[in-house]
C-alpha cells in the first residue's frame, strides 16, 4: 500500500470510542481503498499462490494413495483467501493498523485451505504427510478432534509457513490448514450457519446449541463406527491378497 493507503485503525480508538464493529460505511470505504491499492493486491495475490502450494501437496498426497491403496483419503479441498471486510474485523479486534505489514506479521488465517477426509484416520495420516515435508514450517496445531471445542466442534487445525517463490526472491507464507471429516464438514457448516442468524431469541439459541453439542457427538461416534468397518473391511481385503498370492505360489 502507498503512505495514504497505510490507514491507522487504532486511531478511532485513542479518540475514546469503543468501536467492535466497524461503522459500514467506513467498512465500504475501507474495502474501495483494499480493492484499489497495488500492495494489498499483490498481497492477495501471494496468499493465492501459497494455497496452491498447499492444495498441490494434499492432491499428491491423496493421487499416490490412491494408486497404492485404491482409495482416496481425501475427499474434497476447499480453499479461500479472507474476505477484506473479515481481515479488516480481524485487525480491529487486535488493535492492530490497517497495514500489509500488519497483516502478514499477525494474521494467520488470510490463506485458508480445508481439506476434507473420509475417515479420522485420514486426517492424521495427511497431517502427519504434511508435517513431514521439510519446505513446510509447522507454526502451530490445534487438535479440536481429541480435544473438541465446548460447542462440539471437531476438526484439526495447523498453521503452516510455506515457501512461494516470486521474481523477487522467496517469501514465507503462512496458511491456515484445517483437516475433517465429512461429517465434521457436514456439522460445521450448520454451526458456521447459525452465529450468522441474526434475528433468533436467545431461548431457541440456547435449545439449538445444546441440540448441535448433541448432533456433534453422535456424528463423533459414527466417524468412529464408520472407520472400524472401513478397517474390518480392509481386513478382509488383505485376508484375500495373501490368500491369491499362496495360491499363485
Ligand atoms: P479465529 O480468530 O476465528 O480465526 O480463531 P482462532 O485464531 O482462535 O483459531 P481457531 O483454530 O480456534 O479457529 C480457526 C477457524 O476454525 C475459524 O475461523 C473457523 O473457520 C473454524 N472454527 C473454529 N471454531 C469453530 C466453531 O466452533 N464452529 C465452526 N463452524 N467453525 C469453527
Ligand atoms: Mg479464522
Amino acid at each position: 500500500m502507498t503512505e495514504q493507503d497505510n490507514i491507522m485503525l487504532p486511531s478511532l480508538r485513542e479518540k475514546g470510542h469503543e468501536i467492535t464493529r466497524m461503522p459500514d460505511d467506513l467498512m465500504e470505504q475501507l474495502k474501495i481503498i483494499m480493492q484499489n491499492s497495488q500492495q494489498f493486491q499483490e498481497m492477495m495475490m501471494m496468499y493465492k499462490c501459497a494455497i496452491r502450494e498447499v492444495q498441490t501437496k494434499a492432491e499428491v498426497l491423496n493421487d499416490e494413495m490412491s494408486v497404492r491403496y485404491h482409495r482416496n483419503p481425501i475427499s474434497s479441498i476447499i480453499s479461500r483467501v479472507k474476505k477484506p471486510e473479515s481481515i479488516t474485523q480481524k485487525l480491529m479486534r487486535k488493535g492492530l493498523p490497517f497495514t500489509v505489514e500488519a497483516i502478514m506479521a499477525n494474521l494467520s488465517d488470510v490463506a485458508g485451505v480445508r481439506i476434507i477426509c473420509e475417515f479420522i484416520d485420514d486426517i492424521y495420516t495427511i497431517a502427519a504427510m504434511l508435517a513431514m515435508q521439510d519446505d513446510l514450517k509447522l507454526i502451530k496445531i490445534k487438535d479440536y478432534i481429541k480435544y473438541p471445542k465446548d460447542n462440539g466442534y471437531r476438526s484439526y487445525h495447523m498453521i503452516v509457513e510455506i515457501p512461494v517463490f516470486f521474481s523477487k526472491g522467496k517469501t514465507p507464507m503462512r496458511v491456515e490448514i484445517q483437516i475433517r471429516t465429512i461429517a465434521m464438514d457436514f456439522w460445521a457448516s450448520l454451526d458456521h450457519e447459525l452465529k450468522y442468524k441474526k434475528n433468533i431469541n436467545p431461548e431457541d439459541e440456547e435449545i439449538i446449541a445444546a441440540e448441535l453439542l448433541s448432533c456433534a457427538d453422535r456424528i463423533a461416534e459414527t466417524d468412529m463406527i464408520m472407520q472400524q468397518i472401513r478397517m474390518k473391511l480392509d481386513a478382509v481385503e488383505h485376508d484375500k491378497d495373501v490368500t491369491e498370492i499362496i495360491i499363485d505360489e
